[in-house]
């Protein structure tokens, strides 16, 4: 918990707590489906009196505020969550864990390519996880009250409208070409030349599938990327994407990034063109069919 809260914060509060009685909660325009379009308001989550969580949020466990309406049952049942879902790899599960914690070194040699916290380079994410003492929950790559940043999925909404964007997932920070992934990830995020090179093969570095890479630089696979299946994909948005689908199946894709930007033209392959985070059948969350 974060030991002094800001001025604004307090500012925030108070101002809902007026606001309230006047019924105009809704100006101060969170995102939907966190609002009351979806029966959500801000006293959903805090409370201003003897607040079990910080930020003056209702549960000591942000996982478990989350939960609360992310559960068989509740409010947000389309999309739920049980702690056992956490993946453990080679082992089980079905998601993204929530309950980490990040190594206290930096090292190539950290199995999962994770660096220490405090070598992040996205400020907003490295604030987030300091006032989780280095935990990743919930809140750490999700922003609950802002659609604003860009999410890689390329169903959601490519453009942002305050108070009416209701599918870009609540991004911490963008995510369009696994930014959030590759911060924390950082030893993973290697491209053609690094995990190529003999020179890095000293007997700890970790190598990885190459990311960032246009598909078929190398001349090494197909002109455009098969699904999880093997079946083939069309580019319906024709960005080089490839999100379309000849089975009918959207969720075993392999999508590349977005080159209709025109940073990244064409499309490169990221850590989500095989992983997927939420709602996955294997538990290295590979790409695969959403069993949601
Ligand atoms: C779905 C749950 C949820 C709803 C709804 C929600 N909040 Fe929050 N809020 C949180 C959580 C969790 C945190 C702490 C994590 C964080 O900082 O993002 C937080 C943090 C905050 C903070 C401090 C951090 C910041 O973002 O600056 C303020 C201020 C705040 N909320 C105000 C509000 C107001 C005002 C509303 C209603 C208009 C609201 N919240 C609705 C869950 C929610
Ligand atoms: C390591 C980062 C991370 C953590 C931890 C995390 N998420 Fe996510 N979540 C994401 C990303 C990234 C997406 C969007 C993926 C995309 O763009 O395809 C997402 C998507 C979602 C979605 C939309 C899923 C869908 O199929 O529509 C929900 C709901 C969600 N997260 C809730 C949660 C909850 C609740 C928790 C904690 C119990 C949590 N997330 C923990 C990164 C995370
Ligand atoms: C008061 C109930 C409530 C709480 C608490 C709550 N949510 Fe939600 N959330 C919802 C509802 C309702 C939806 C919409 C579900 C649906 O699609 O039917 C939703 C949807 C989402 C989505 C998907 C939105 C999209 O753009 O696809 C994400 C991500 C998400 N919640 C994250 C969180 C996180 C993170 C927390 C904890 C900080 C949290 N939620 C806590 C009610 C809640
Ligand atoms: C805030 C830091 C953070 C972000 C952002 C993040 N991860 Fe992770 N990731 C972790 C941590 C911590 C673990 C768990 C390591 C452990 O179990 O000790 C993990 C574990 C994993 C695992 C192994 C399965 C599991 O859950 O243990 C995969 C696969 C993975 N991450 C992929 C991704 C992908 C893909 C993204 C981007 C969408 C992403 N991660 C974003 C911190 C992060
Ligand atoms: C070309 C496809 C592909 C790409 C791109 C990819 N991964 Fe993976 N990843 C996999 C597969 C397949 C596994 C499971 C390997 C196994 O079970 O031995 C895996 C496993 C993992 C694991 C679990 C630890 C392990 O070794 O089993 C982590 C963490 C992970 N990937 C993170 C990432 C991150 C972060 C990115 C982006 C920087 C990324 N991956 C890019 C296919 C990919």
């Amino acid at each position: 918990m974060r030991a002094a809260l800001s001025r604004g914060f307090w500012i925030a509060l108070i101002t809902v707590g007026f606001m309230s009685f006047v019924g105009l909660l809704s100006a101060l325009a969170i995102d939907p489906p966190h609002n009351a379009s979806f029966g959500v308001r801000c006293n959903s989550c805090h409370t201003i009196h003897n607040a079990p969580g910080g930020s003056l949020t209702r549960d000591a466990s942000n996982a478990n505020l989350c939960l609360s309406c992310h559960t068989s049952g509740g409010l947000a049942n389309a999309v739920p969550f049980t702690d056992s879902m956490q993946a453990s790899p080679g082992v089980g599960g079905t998601s993204h864990a929530w309950n980490a914690t990040m190594p206290t070194l930096s090292d190539p040699s950290n199995a999962y390519g994770l660096r220490n916290t405090n070598d992040l380079s996205n400020v907003a994410l490295k604030a987030k996880l300091q006032n989780y003492n280095n935990v990743i929950t919930c809140s750490v790559c999700h922003n609950q009250h802002s659609q604003r940043k860009e999410p890689w999925d390329p169903y959601s909404s490519s453009t942002y409208t305050a108070g009416e964007t209701k599918d870009r997932h609540f991004q911490r920070i963008d995510d369009q070409y696994n930014q959030m992934c590759e911060d924390c990830h950082y030893y993973r995020a290697m491209s053609y030349s690094q995990a190529s090179d003999p020179s890095l093969a000293n007997g700890t570095t970790i190598f990885s599938h190459p990311i960032g890479e246009i598909f078929n630089a190398q001349g090494y696979d197909s002109t455009a990327p098969l699904d999880a299946n093997g079946v083939a994909q069309t580019d319906p948005q024709g960005n080089n994407r490839y999100a379309g689908d000849v089975d009918g199946n959207p969720a075993n894709n392999m999508v590349l990034d977005n080159s209709a930007d025109g940073t990244s033209n064409p499309g490169k392959v990221r850590c989500l063109s095989c992983h997927r985070i939420h709602y996955v059948d294997s538990n290295s969350l590979t790409n695969s069919t959403d069993i949601k």
